[in-house]
């Protein structure tokens, strides 16, 4: 069974869980800048990974403006953020990103990615500034401990990336093209 990962990443977090992957299932790697429809038909899995923009993945248009060509394939999702993982995090990113018959035709997971202010381009930088004042006018006591720390992570750059959290994915990719033998 063949393999791709594809990632579309602005600050590196997720290209670097998109290299792990492929490393450990020994597979090919694209960067969505490169990927075309016609390549990713060339394989039976397609692993896609983008971070969290308001709970929408970047890139994703790839997969689903060719959903219907991608049809049989497995489909499995990963999205990096910020925010630390919680419960519902897999649910949301489900209900944002694909309709309900998309939602039970894809696999997805949640990988805490990091955040780098100083790496952004402009205008992601000129949105994260207005989140940023969003928090701050609100008063101390009615902020999140999620806000709280997105505060801080404005003046000292986080990396969260643990190759550890991958396994999951690399287990499960490894235990579909088992089954289908
Ligand atoms: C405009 C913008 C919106 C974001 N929204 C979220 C979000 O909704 N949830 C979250 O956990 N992280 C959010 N983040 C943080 C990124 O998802 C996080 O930094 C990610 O790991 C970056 O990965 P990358 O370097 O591969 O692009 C946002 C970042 C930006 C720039």
């Amino acid at each position: 069974m063949k393999s791709v990962v594809v990632y579309s990443s602005i600050t590196g977090f997720t290209r670097k869980y998109a290299e792990w992957i492929a490393d450990d299932l020994n597979c090919d790697i694209l960067s969505v800048k490169d990927a075309t429809i016609e390549k990713l038909l060339k394989y039976d899995t397609v692993i896609y990974g983008g971070s969290l923009h308001a709970a929408g993945i970047t890139g994703i248009k790839i997969i689903k403006n060719n959903w219907r060509k991608l049809t049989g394939k497995n489909l499995v999702i990963f999205a990096t953020g910020a925010s630390p993982y919680k419960e519902k995090i897999l649910d949301e990113i489900r209900e944002k990103n694909f309709t309900p018959e998309e939602q039970k035709q894809v696999k997805v997971f949640y990988l805490r990615g990091g955040f780098d202010f100083s790496r952004l381009n402009f205008i992601n930088k000129v949105l994260m500034s207005l989140f940023k004042w969003s928090i701050l006018l609100k008063p101390e006591k009615k902020r999140t401990p999620d806000e709280i720390g997105m505060l801080a992570c404005y003046a000292n750059p986080v990396d969260y990336t643990n190759k550890e959290k991958c396994r999951e994915i690399v287990d499960y990719v490894k235990c579909i093209a088992d089954d289908q033998l």
